[in-house]
C-alpha cells in the first residue's frame, strides 16, 4: 500500500478506493472540477471565482484547514476523485462530510467515501459521527441510510437547486457500528486543522 494511505475498501460497486492525507498538488484538480457549472450548482460551489480563485481557495485549504477541519482525499485507480471532511471541534463527535468530483456520480464512489470517513473517524476514537443532507439531494439521503447512519431528526429549511427542501440530520455511534461489525461476514467492510480535543489519538491525523 502506497505511503499515507490508510483505509481502504473492497466494495465492488466502488472499486478499489481509500483515503489519504490531501497534499498541495491536489488544489489543481479540485480547481478543475470547478470549471464545470452543472457540478458546482449541484455540489453549491462557487461559479464566480475561476480556475485561479479556485486553485488557490482550495490550495488555501489544504495548507491552513479552518478550525475543526480534517479533510482527506478520496483516491480511486491512483486519481483524486472526491474528498471526505470530519468537522466540529468537540471531544468525541464529528460531522461527516463528502463530495464527489464531476464525471464520477453514480458508482459508489459516494457511498465508499461516506463508508470510509466513518470507518477513519471511529479509528481515531470519535464516538458519534453525524451528517446532515437536505431532502431533495436524495443521493446523498440514500448514502446515509446506506452506511447505517439513523435519522435523528429534521434540520433547518434551505433550498436545494432551487427546490425549497429541509435538512434530515443522521448518526451512527461507535457502539453501532461495532456491534454491526461483528455481526456481519468477514469480506463485509462495508476545510484549520483538527482540534486535538483532548484525545492522543486525534494527534494522529
Ligand atoms: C452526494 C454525492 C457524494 C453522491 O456521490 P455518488 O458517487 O454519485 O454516490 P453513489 O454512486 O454512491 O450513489 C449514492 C446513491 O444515490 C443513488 N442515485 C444515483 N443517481 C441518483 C439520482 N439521480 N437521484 C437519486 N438518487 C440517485 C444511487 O442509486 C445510490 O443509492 P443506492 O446505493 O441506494 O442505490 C455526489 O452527488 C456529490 O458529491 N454531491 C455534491 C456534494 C454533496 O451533496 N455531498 C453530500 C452532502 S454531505
Amino acid at each position: 500500500m502506497p505511503a499515507g494511505r490508510d483505509e481502504t475498501t473492497d466494495d465492488p460497486a466502488a472499486g478499489r478506493s481509500s483515503l489519504r492525507p490531501l497534499v498541495p498538488s491536489d488544489a489543481t484538480a479540485m480547481a478543475r472540477w470547478a470549471l464545470d457549472e452543472e457540478f458546482c450548482v449541484a455540489a453549491e460551489w462557487s461559479t464566480e471565482l475561476g480556475f485561479d480563485g479556485q486553485l488557490a481557495f482550495h490550495r488555501g485549504i489544504i495548507a491552513d484547514p479552518p478550525d475543526g477541519l480534517l479533510r482527506l482525499g478520496l483516491v480511486h485507480d491512483d486519481e483524486l476523485v472526491g474528498y471526505v471532511d470530519l468537522h466540529g471541534t468537540e471531544e468525541h463527535s464529528r460531522e461527516l462530510g463528502f463530495l464527489i468530483g464531476p464525471g464520477r456520480w453514480g458508482h459508489g464512489l459516494g457511498t465508499a467515501a461516506a463508508g470510509l470517513g466513518i470507518r477513519h473517524g471511529f479509528a481515531l476514537g470519535l464516538r458519534e459521527i453525524w451528517a446532515e443532507a437536505l431532502d431533495a439531494n436524495q443521493r446523498s439521503v440514500r448514502i446515509l441510510h446506506r452506511v447505517g447512519m439513523v435519522e435523528t431528526g429534521r434540520g433547518v429549511e434551505a433550498a436545494y437547486l432551487g427546490e425549497p427542501s429541509f435538512y434530515r440530520r443522521f448518526a451512527i455511534g461507535q457502539s453501532a457500528r461495532t456491534a454491526a461489525s461483528s455481526t456481519s461476514s468477514p469480506s463485509e467492510s462495508r476545510s484549520s486543522p483538527m482540534t486535538n480535543g483532548g484525545s492522543n489519538r486525534m494527534t494522529l491525523l
